[in-house]
């Protein structure tokens, strides 16, 4: 099952100054659930961007296109198609981003773990693609007002490729 997992505003933004745009407990909680004894594979900025490096307990495979690019904890591969044949025997593979590995998943995907903010943010200088909502079925929304630890609006939905 390979599975982009991603949270997008109104806007389609999802990121800006290579950083995140929001901070969401209960959406950090539920990617570290979902993500958590599995493999994800992100670009080089997103692992980058990470606090910590690698992300513990999961199969970290960073994606870069440079010759003898190596970061610790992390498999690194060319191509979103060599780390996908890395990852045959995988159970559950989440694409975690950022836009150019989203790009590259989306018509491979099988399950879109998407998280919807409701804002706009118009400095962002990162967006999902857009995708046709004719290709994919709604099988779970969950909808959280904005509350004193959550600044937007959110629902967690999933998308299966029909
Ligand atoms: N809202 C969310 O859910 C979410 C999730 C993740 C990230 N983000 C945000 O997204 C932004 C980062 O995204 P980004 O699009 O700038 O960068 P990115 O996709 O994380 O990384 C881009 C780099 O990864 C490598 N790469 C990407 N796709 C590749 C492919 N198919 N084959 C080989 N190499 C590939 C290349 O590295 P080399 O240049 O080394 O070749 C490329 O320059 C940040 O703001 C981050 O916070 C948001």
């Amino acid at each position: 099952m390979i599975s982009i997992i991603v949270a997008v505003a109104d806007n389609g933004a999802i990121g800006q100054d290579s950083r995140l745009l929001w901070h969401l407990p209960l959406d950090m909680k539920r990617f570290k659930e979902l993500t958590t004894g599995h493999t994800v594979i992100m670009g080089r900025n997103t692992y980058e961007s990470l606090p910590k490096g690698a992300l513990p307990n999961r199969k970290n495979i960073v994606l870069s296109r440079q010759p003898g690019a190596a970061f610790p904890g992390c498999a690194v591969f060319p191509s979103l198609q060599e780390a996908l044949e890395n990852c045959s025997k995988d159970k559950e593979v989440y694409l975690i981003g950022g836009a150019s590995v989203y790009e590259a998943g989306l018509k491979l995907a099988d399950r879109i773990d998407f998280t919807r903010v409701y804002h706009a943010f118009p400095k962002a200088d990162t967006f999902f693609p857009a995708f046709d909502p004719e290709e994919w079925n709604e099988t779970e929304r969950r909808d959280f007002p904005a509350d004193d630890r959550h600044a937007y609006p959110f629902s967690f939905i999933t998308y299966m490729r029909k």
